[in-house]
């Protein structure tokens, strides 16, 4: 069945796959971006899908920009909750202005997004909810005091609302994929990846953004019903 779907940070990295995918099972997809013209025009381009612009860190626009959505597209009954930013440093040298980015982006915005939509979930007795939390959420990282502590409250936040709503036909669950090739892991610096973290993954890779996607379209599909609240770890093996 056709839904339609909103896909946060939806037109790069893991979040663009995630809209490919989406997109080719039959559903009307929304790819949301907050900045990057460029990458969003050629995402549109090549694929097709709808790009729509707005800030998840900002209530009144995330509500301005669910409503344009359902204008164009029709009612949201897939969310995926994927925009993510870093702003890696270690505690002792982070501004506040860092910390509170990443908390917005990463964090804030599950509120920001999910509230628009959850009511309209409820009423139709519908709905499939996926946070894109990370491996770093799991186990805590060197340098991301933020981005994990934003990423946890992604979990915290999947297994609330899941309760909050398991009896109305909405699942909500939290994906964590662990380092995936994407601009966002090509910014760590080369040594600490090769040293640190590659020696740590047991399937000795990183993982493809496809592979992250396949399991959001699982988790996004009537099948999946039964799955609710939970976290599923998609990262090589290297944080079990
Ligand atoms: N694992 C283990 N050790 C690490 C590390 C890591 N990922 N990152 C840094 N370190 C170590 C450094 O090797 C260094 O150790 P020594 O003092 O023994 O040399 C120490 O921590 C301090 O690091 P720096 O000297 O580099 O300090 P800095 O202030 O210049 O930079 C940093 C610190 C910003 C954390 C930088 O090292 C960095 O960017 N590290 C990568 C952090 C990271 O893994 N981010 C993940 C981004 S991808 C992502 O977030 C997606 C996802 O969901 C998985």
């Amino acid at each position: 069945m056709s839904r339609v779907a909103i896909v946060t940070g939806g037109t790069r990295g893991i979040g663009a796959a995630i809209s490919r995918a989406l997109h080719a099972e039959g559903h009307k997809v929304a790819a949301n971006y907050a900045g990057n013209e460029e990458a969003a025009a050629a995402f549109h381009r090549d694929t097709g899908i709808a790009v729509f612009k707005w800030d998840v860190s900002d209530f009144d626009a995330c509500a301005a920009g669910v409503a344009r959505v359902a204008d164009e597209l029709g009612l949201v009954n897939i969310l995926v909750n994927n925009a993510g930013i870093t702003r890696d440093s270690m505690l002792h040298k982070m501004t506040l202005e860092q910390w509170r980015a990443v908390i917005g982006t990463n964090l804030n915005s599950l509120f920001n997004m999910t509230r628009p939509v959850i009511e309209g979930m409820r009423e139709r007795g519908f709905g499939r909810i996926v946070n894109i939390s990370s491996i770093n959420g799991q186990k805590g990282q060197i340098g991301q005091t933020n981005y994990s502590a934003s990423k946890a409250g992604d979990i915290g936040f999947t297994k609330a609302l899941a309760q909050e709503n398991a009896r109305k036909g909405i699942t909500v669950n939290a994906v964590c994929p662990g380092y995936t090739e994407t601009d966002m892991v090509r910014a760590v610096p080369q040594d600490v990846l090769e040293k640190s973290i590659l020696s740590q993954i047991p399937v000795g890779r990183l993982g493809q953004p496809e592979e992250i996607a396949r399991c959001v379209l699982f988790l996004a599909s009537e099948q999946a019903g039964f799955i609710t609240g939970s976290t599923l770890t998609v990262n090589g093996g290297q944080y079990l």
